[in-house]
């Protein structure tokens, strides 16, 4: 041994001085060695890797060197190993290539493996290696082609992959990759393949990944992803692949499902306000190409409090599991938002005193809506001789601003229970001594057609029903520019404020009163479906937690029946806007842009379902544990167990069927209320 090594020495030596370059011709001879030991163990193939050998000489099976005598491929694909990768492979600072595939390796990948800054090509496909990728990885700036498949690999995919500037091939497909995809693979400017299938990947696919030029091929299918894909990834055609996630859905993918709202924050990636390869809506609810609103932009792209707490609910779920997925979301929609400069509806029946003293509303937006108005619009007034004096009121119904004024104390900051862009909400206490609330439109957001808007009113005005606020009277004032709707007044506020109760010891509604508010909701609706001769059938159209108000015997009172037929169809618009980010938009008015009484089954089954789970914010997985009826996994855990699994039951194939994406297979409120008076006396 000793004197193989002298003369391996010697002959070392005469070679540097004969001028030959092998600087790390022992150190690599070494490593090979070492790598020989641990990828076969019983030197059953790779024999000819002898320790007195010489790699470069042709002899070593698989070993390629370059023409400075340094290991440069090492090419053992589908050679029976059965060994581990050893971390000497570093010491081959020259690896161009390590091709590896089609083997029986196991253990785990070294991650002195990203030593190899030289390395283009890894090929580990198809072993049986176990372990998380190594986050090093993201240091080996000359890969090209990453190939992991077919082994066991778990844990995430690591961050810094995204700064693998070269690298044209990634495949990590049937491994066991759990986590999110990260959104710094956006930053993979070469990437023109990407296999991430069968794994258990979940999260939502990156907006940024749909953003890169290069990309041919993405293969997402068979994992556990949600939210909207990104509508970007049209482009690729046949070269985007999801299948078999059931979370995610899109419009324009064949294999997909149209969103709805159980899919996460993130549906405000798309449009769903904007109808979509469907002409018939496009009169009824202006694009938002087209969108100009009617009060001054400034004020009011200023989103309400609700729509900023359901964004931040939303971005703070999302943000906990996928902080950067999350937070580009966040961005884009905000900026998507501002683009837009809608309006936005706000939380009118929210307590909330703490809002500024700027009222949007009260300045006209321009100085010719104003004079549309400035000819005496006053449609209640006795000397008015217009269309206002054709309709039967009842009596009382008509208010004086001095009612208003007295019973708002001259519209007191200290007496607002909430405000949008258009509209603030006053409590009140009148003369006789009862308490109200009164709601201020700007009359620059009403119907600019006294025809309509008196139409529109005598209709608000027929609508009486014990699940439905009462309005008592009406006033419109020519020098505020302002029209008031005066209610009866809910002590209870709404039913927001009962969702997401993190003090136990307040606010919680017991079983009882969450199935007899159900049921009182589904009452209003029936009513407002129905055609009877005071009223016409209506569809409510705008139905969610927060139009929900809740009396002082906890009966639920739905608020803004009709509204909608008072305000210009902008207003509207912008407000509905609102409710379809809170997730309470049925999924056929994104293609369809048509509300029918079917849309407000399905808002109906949302707040079921949020009743039932006391969470204002329902992801995917709440539609899972619904639709698998494990009750546990989505009942809420503030009931401390105390429900009935009978009507828990009842009430989640109600959801389940109100929710349904096909409108013609919702019940209508008539059956929803048949089924509820079968399970049991409450109901
Ligand atoms: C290493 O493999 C690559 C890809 O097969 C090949 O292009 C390159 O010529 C090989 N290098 C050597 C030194 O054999
Ligand atoms: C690999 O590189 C790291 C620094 O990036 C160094 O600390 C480590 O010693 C290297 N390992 C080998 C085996 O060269
Ligand atoms: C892969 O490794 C697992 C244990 O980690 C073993 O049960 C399984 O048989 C191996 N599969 C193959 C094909 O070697
Ligand atoms: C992704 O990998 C799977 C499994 O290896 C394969 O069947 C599929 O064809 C690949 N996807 C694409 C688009 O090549
Ligand atoms: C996509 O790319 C465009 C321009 O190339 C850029 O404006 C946009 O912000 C990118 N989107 C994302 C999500 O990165
Ligand atoms: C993908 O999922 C589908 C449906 O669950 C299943 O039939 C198929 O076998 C899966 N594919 C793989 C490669 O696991
Ligand atoms: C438009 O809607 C009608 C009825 O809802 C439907 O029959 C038709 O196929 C739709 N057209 C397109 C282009 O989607
Ligand atoms: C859409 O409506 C416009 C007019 O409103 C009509 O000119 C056009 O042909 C319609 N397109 C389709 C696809 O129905
Ligand atoms: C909105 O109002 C602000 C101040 O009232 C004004 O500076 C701004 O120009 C207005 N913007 C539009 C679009 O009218």
């Amino acid at each position: 041994m000793g004197i193989l090594y002298w003369v391996s020495a010697l002959l070392l030596l005469l070679l540097r001085l004969s001028g030959v370059p092998t600087v790390c011709g022992n150190a690599e001879l070494r490593a090979l060695m070492e790598i020989k030991l641990s990828l076969d163990p019983d030197n059953k193939y790779l024999s000819s890797w002898t320790s007195d050998g010489d790699p470069c000489s042709g002899t070593f099976v698989g070993v390629a060197c370059n023409d400075h005598r340094k290991v440069a491929n090492i090419s053992l694909q589908g050679k029976g190993l059965a060994g581990k990768i050893s971390p000497a492979v570093t010491e081959l600072k020259c690896l161009s290539g390590l091709y590896l595939h089609y083997n029986a390796l196991t253990g785990e990948i070294p991650s002195e493996i990203a030593n190899l800054t030289e390395l283009t090509d890894l090929y580990l496909n198809v072993n049986n290696l176990s372990g998380t990728i190594p986050s090093e990885i993201g240091d080996m700036g000359s890969l090209q082609v990453l190939d992991l498949c077919c082994n066991q690999l778990t844990g995430f995919i690591p961050t810094n992959m995204g700064s693998l500037k070269k690298l044209s091939v990634l495949a990590l497909q049937h491994n066991r990759l759990n986590g999110p995809i990260p959104a710094s693979l956006g930053n993979l400017e070469m990437i023109k393949r990407l296999n991430l299938s069968v794994n258990q990947l979940s999260g939502f696919i990156p907006a940024r990944l749909a953003n890169i030029t290069q990309l041919e091929v993405l293969d997402v299918r068979n994992n556990t992803l949600s939210g909207v894909v990104p509508p970007s990834l049209k482009r690729l055609n046949g070269g985007f692949h999801c299948e078999n996630n059931p979370g995610l859905c899109g419009v324009g993918f064949p294999s997909l499902r149209v969103c709805s709202a159980w899919d996460d924050a993130n549906v405000i990636q798309v449009e769903p306000f904007k109808p979509i390869a469907n002409n018939t809506s496009s009169q009824s609810i202006p694009a938002s190409a087209n969108f100009k609103p009617h009060c001054n932009q400034t004020h009011c792209s200023g989103s309400s409090k609700l729509a900023q707490v359901a964004i931040v609910s939303g971005v703070i779920t999302v943000t906990v599991v996928f902080v950067i997925g999350g937070f580009l979301i966040f961005i884009r929609y905000r900026r998507k938002k501002q683009k837009i400069g809608n309006t936005f509806d706000a939380s009118d029946s929210q307590l909330s005193t703490d809002q500024g003293k700027e009222f949007s509303y009260r300045k006209p937006a321009s100085p010719l809506v104003s004079l549309e108005y400035s000819n005496g619009w006053d449609p209640l007034a006795d000397s008015h001789d217009g269309i206002g004096a054709s309709y039967k009121f009842p009596p009382g119904f008509k208010f004086n601003l001095e009612d208003v004024e007295s019973a708002t104390q001259y519209f007191s900051d200290i007496n607002i229970l909430g405000k949008s862009n258009f509209s603030a909400v006053y409590k009140g206490i009148l003369k006789d001594g009862s308490v109200v609330a009164i709601k201020s439109i700007n009359v620059t957001c009403c119907k600019s057609e006294e025809a309509e808007f008196m139409k529109g009113l005598s209709l608000l005005t027929s609508l009486r029903h014990e699940n439905l606020v009462k309005l008592r009277g009406f006033c419109c004032s020519k020098d505020r520019g302002e029209c008031f709707l005066i209610y009866d007044f809910a002590s209870k506020g709404n039913l927001l404020q009962y969702l997401d109760v993190q003090d136990v010891s307040r606010h919680v509604l017991d079983w009882p009163s969450r199935v007899s508010i159900i049921s009182g909701i589904a009452k209003g609706i029936r009513y407002l479906h129905s055609s009877e001769p005071s009223k016409p059938a209506i569809v409510h159209q705008n139905i969610s937690v927060e139009k929900v108000l809740i009396d002082g015997n906890l009966n639920p009172l739905i608020s803004d029946s009709g509204l909608l037929k008072l305000l210009a169809d902008d207003v509207v618009f912008s407000a509905l806007k609102v409710s379809a980010a809170l997730g309470y938009m049925a999924p056929e008015y994104i293609t369809t842009g048509r509300f029918t009484q079917k849309s407000d089954v399905y808002a109906f089954g949302v707040i079921i379902l949020q009743i039932l789970s006391g969470k204002s914010k329902l992801g995917h997985l709440m539609r899972l544990a619904a639709e698998s009826r494990q009750l546990e996994d989505f009942i809420d855990p503030n009931l401390g167990g105390k429900f009935s699994d009978s009507e828990a039951a009842k009430l989640t194939e109600i959801t389940l069927a109100c929710t349904d994406e096909r409108p013609d297979l919702r019940p209508t409120m008539e059956a929803v209320i048949e089924e509820l008076s079968k399970c049991g006396g409450t109901c």
